[in-house]
């Protein structure tokens, strides 16, 4: 059996050089997350209350967390099961990367659906039929995109085409060159739009609401929300940055990575958070109206002005982009798993991936149309969509963090991931890994498990 375990595995691709190790991790980072998923739970969970706790999770987490991911992938170069498997061969601990496996399927039904509406709105916005929209008119675009039957499962499809597109092109042809090529203009265009919703009439409450610390509304779920936000945020506790980690250049500093990722990663979602709610407050509409909060919103941002739709494009462009490159980097946990735990080619293992994921993925997509079957359906009291997204970010997301914390933090050995994070010796970080160890080894660990007790009502904060 251990031989079979630790048999060599194909030959692999790893990424050219750091930048593209950067670029390649924040794309992943950086996605629907952002720009849609930010705002709205900021939104309905008391604004600048919420983002000192979500800080908080990032910085004694989600930070401690990616260092272990990362450590675990480059250490084995293997995909997020084969990677337990070389570390403690016949243990149970491989579960933790098969559990990974399985969220980023639950994770792309319902993401794919979003991305399919950013697509379309891409396409509504260069074809103008954004142009000059009133509040009710957005709106009802909106429900048109996201409920309808044949539409937004196009788009869906469309999304998939993509996706499948990029990664059978490979880790260098694919992955790297995507990523290099569009999260800076991804950079440009989000500081465009943030300079015209600064000069709206809400832009001060907008602002106010998203930095002002109102600790009443904090409760257990908001904590909750805040931490599964953390792990969404930051592609973790689900294989991805154990995948990506593998392709990791041999000189990459893997304490400064994360912390410049987590860095760059809250700079975006607070830009898109700050073109957003202006327009919230300019507009009066309601900053906890949910998942259709910036497609109702941002069409309105440039609604009256010289220029507006052009910058319409560009604001569906950027989210496209992050929304694309977050799924890439999704895809190819289960991608990397079939193509080396299960011999398949890596054609062969992204088609089976993709059409899975569209399969199933259509249930979160016809989840939204009320008049549906689909959405009729409600397990736990969710919907598909809403099921698909609280089970991985709230529960699935967190214990494999939780996992991977307690596995490098007690059962490897500190030398062994000393080493493998100062690159033998190359690197003088012995300060840095001492205070990174002790955080993941105790505080991680324990404030994942009060946070997760709490959000289940089991204890009260
Ligand atoms: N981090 C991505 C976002 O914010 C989502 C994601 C989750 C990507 C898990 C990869 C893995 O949109």
């Amino acid at each position: 059996m251990a031989e079979l375990n630790t048999k060599p595995t194909k030959k692999r691709e790893i990424f050219s050089t750091g930048l593209a190790v950067f670029f390649a991790t924040l794309g992943s980072a950086v996605g629907l997350g952002n720009i849609w998923k930010f705002p709205y739970v900021v939104g309905s969970n008391g604004g600048g209350a919420f983002l000192l706790i979500y800080f908080i999770c990032v910085i004694f987490v989600g930070i401690p967390v990616m260092v272990c991911e990362l450590y675990i992938g480059r250490k084995t170069r293997n995909n997020a099961v084969g990677t337990f498997k070389k570390l403690k061969p016949g243990s149970a601990w491989k579960g933790i990367g098969g559990m990974g496996v399985v969220t980023a399927f639950l994770i792309m039904f319902f993401y794919s659906d979003v991305s399919g509406w950013v697509y379309s709105y891409v396409f509504k916005s260069i074809t103008g039929q954004l142009n000059g929209v009133t509040p009710d008119i957005a709106k009802a675009v909106f429900e048109k995109t996201s409920s309808g039957l044949t539409l937004p499962i196009l788009w869906q499809g469309i999304v998939f085409i993509v996706v499948a597109a990029i990664l059978i092109a490979g880790v260098k042809n694919g992955i790297e060159r995507i990523t290099k090529t569009l999260l800076p203009i991804l950079f440009i265009l989000i500081i465009i739009c943030n300079i015209r919703a600064f000069t709206l009439s809400g832009a001060g409450d907008g602002l106010k609401f998203l930095y002002s610390v109102d600790f009443t509304k904090v409760n257990g779920g908001v904590i909750l929300a805040a931490l599964g936000l953390a792990f969404f945020k930051l592609s973790l506790g689900m294989g991805t940055m154990i995948t990506y980690g593998s392709y990791f250049t041999e000189d990459n500093n893997l304490l400064h990575t994360p912390l410049k990722v987590a860095l760059s990663d809250i700079a975006v979602s607070l830009l898109a958070g700050m073109a957003i709610f202006p327009v919230v407050f300019t507009f009066k509409m309601e900053p906890s109206s949910g998942p259709g909060l910036l497609f109702t919103t941002i069409p309105l941002v440039f609604s009256k002005l010289p220029l507006g739709n052009l910058l319409l494009v560009f604001f569906f462009i950027l989210t496209a982009i992050a929304a694309t490159t977050a799924m890439i980097s999704l895809v190819e946990v289960p991608v990397a798993y079939f193509s080396e735990e299960k011999g398949m080619k890596r054609t062969n293992a992204v088609i089976f991936t993709v059409i899975i994921m569209f399969v199933i993925g259509t249930l979160a997509t016809l989840s939204v149309n009320p008049s549906s079957f689909v959405g009729n359906i409600q397990i736990l009291g969710y919907g598909f969509f809403d099921l698909f997204d609280k089970v991985s970010s709230n529960i699935l997301m967190p214990i494999g963090g939780l996992l991977t914390a307690i596995f490098i933090g007690y059962f490897i050995r500190k030398d062994d991931l000393k080493n493998e994070l100062m690159n033998n010796g190359t690197l003088s970080n012995t300060v840095k890994f001492d205070l990174f160890y002790f955080i993941m080894r105790y505080i991680s660990p324990i404030l994942l498990i009060i946070v997760f007790l709490s959000g289940l009502g089991i204890i009260k904060l």
